[in-house]
């Protein structure tokens, strides 16, 4: 027992062991377990010590289906911040925003909670709170002002220590809505560990998941995200929230994304479009019309890309470029998809099509700062690809979508009509497609070219002229 107090933790997904390692048998990432003071056993063991009581308080799950209406929500009407959430904060839930370090999550939660408090007819309820971990209250209010927020009846708080915010937003009648900003600098005197350790962190986070289900307050958490295990992962936190948001966006673009990855209360992948500026985040209502935006007539490389992200058709534009290598080891470059598909992409066009690229550096490119998850990109991909190395360019009023199998097959994918609708809406007028059954093919008013595999597609390139 005497030995039962210290313990190494994983910052990264919070597994315990007996003795040091350099690599977590449980999540896999190097150089992440730390030893903590006063961590004691595996997961969940943490909060218990931190409540005082013996065993962990089991969390209310709430059932999708059945007899119970909708739940209320608490709309901000910032309309892409409610889309993200399913619709608004749902009472009692607890929400986990991560993202990296000044990608802009305090300015947007601070607006958001400004838009909330701020809305006609909700004033009965309780307060809008929030607590910075990070900032002094002259700070915040500074930046509120800034952005043009003062008047906002947003409450205030500067403070880390977490029993001493537990027992302020105990007193009275329970907020609406608490944004904790962050939860790494959040720490409990229960445990010994530092602010920001996987113990303190998760510790910190169900206490505050307990304290919405308790009182029917929206919780939001705000998470840094760091390569390195210093700083706690988010990622034992997931597992506690109602739904998890991340907020992405490249740096030196001005568009920021906001993405749930799991949502109890709304569908998953839904993604939100804001671009920062002097005066904070602006909404996007119409994110296609903003990435294709800079696109300058036809370019080789380039293919628009029809895609759904969420329940939304988003159109943007894939650039690809093909260049001779002055290196041993070709580049493989990518930003905003993935790496693998890339090389899946390129392995297919060898080996159905005999376009080799060995020996050429391959960079692919998601204008705007976009990350595109969906295999329908494939055939967009392919065409950007092909279209760099023949220095043919695509018609610059078509879009294309499409999954490439191993086999070079093209295969159809989900929702074609609303993709087509959106390249419609926007002035497009061609398609290039799967070849599909003629029941199934989507109505419109654009022409199609219909494509059965990868040879298809560059007979299809090589054509126009
Ligand atoms: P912040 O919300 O502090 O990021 P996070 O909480 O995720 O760490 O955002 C900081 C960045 O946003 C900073 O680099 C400056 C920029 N910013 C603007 O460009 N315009 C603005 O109006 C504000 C408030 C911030
Ligand atoms: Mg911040």
């Amino acid at each position: 027992m005497a030995k039962a107090s210290r313990n190494f933790v994983c910052q990264s997904c919070g597994a315990a062991y007996p003795r040091w390692s350099g690599r977590c048998e449980a999540c896999g990432e190097w150089n992440t377990i730390v030893e903590e003071a006063g961590a004691t056993g595996g997961i969940g063991a943490g909060p218990a010590k931190a409540g005082g009581r013996s065993k962990g308080r089991r969390i209310e799950l709430v059932e999708m289906s059945g007899e119970t209406a909708d739940p209320p929500r608490h709309i901000t009407g910032m309309a892409e911040f409610d889309r993200v959430t399913g619709g608004g904060l749902v009472p009692g839930s607890a929400v986990l925003i991560g993202g990296d370090p000044g990608i802009g999550k305090s300015t947007l939660l601070l607006q958001a909670m400004a838009a909330l408090a701020a809305r006609p007819g909700e004033a009965s309820g309780g307060a809008v709170v929030y607590i910075s971990g990070e900032e002094a209250i002259a700070q915040v209010r500074m930046r509120a002002r800034r952005l043009g927020l003062g008047e906002a009846p947003v409450q205030l708080g500067a403070e880390t220590n977490l029993k001493d915010i537990l027992g302020t937003l105990e007193s009275g009648t329970p907020p609406r809505a608490v944004v904790i900003d962050s939860i790494q600098t959040m720490w409990t005197e229960a445990l010994d560990s530092a602010p920001g350790t996987v113990t303190q962190v998760r510790a910190s986070a169900q206490e505050l998941v307990r304290f919405a289900k308790r009182h029917g307050t929206a919780v939001i958490l705000v998470g840094h995200v760091t390569k390195e295990g210093q700083i706690a992962g988010p990622r034992v936190v997931e597992h506690m929230v109602d739904a998890v948001i991340y907020f992405e966006g490249e740096r030196g673009h001005q568009f920021r994304i906001l993405r749930a990855v799991k949502n109890r209360f709304g569908p998953a992948n839904e993604i939100g479009v804001f671009e920062m500026g002097e005066k904070g985040l602006a909404e996007v209502p119409n994110p296609s019309a903003l990435f294709l935006g800079e696109r300058d007539g036809e370019t080789s490389g380039s293919a628009v890309f029809a895609g759904i992200e969420g329940t939304r058709p988003v159109l943007v534009e894939i650039q690809a470029l093909v260049a001779k290598s002055a290196l041993g080891t070709p580049r493989r470059a990518v930003v905003g998809w993935d790496g693998g598909r890339l090389s899946m992409v390129l392995a297919v066009l060898e080996a159905r099509c005999g376009l080799t690229l060995a020996g050429q550096d391959v960079y692919l490119n998601v204008a705007g700062g976009l990350r595109i998850n969906e295999p329908a990109a494939d055939l967009a991909v392919a065409a950007a690809l092909i279209s760099s190395v023949t220095g043919q360019p695509l018609p610059s009023d078509c879009v294309i979508f499409g999954e490439i199998s191993l086999s070079g097959a093209v295969r159809p994918v989900s929702q074609m009509e609303a993709r087509l609708k959106e390249a419609e809406k926007l002035g497009f007028s061609k398609a290039i497609l799967p070849a599909m059954a003629a029941r199934s093919r989507p109505s419109g008013g654009l022409a199609f070219t219909e494509i059965s595999d990868l040879q298809g597609l560059i007979a299809h390139l090589a054509t126009r002229s």
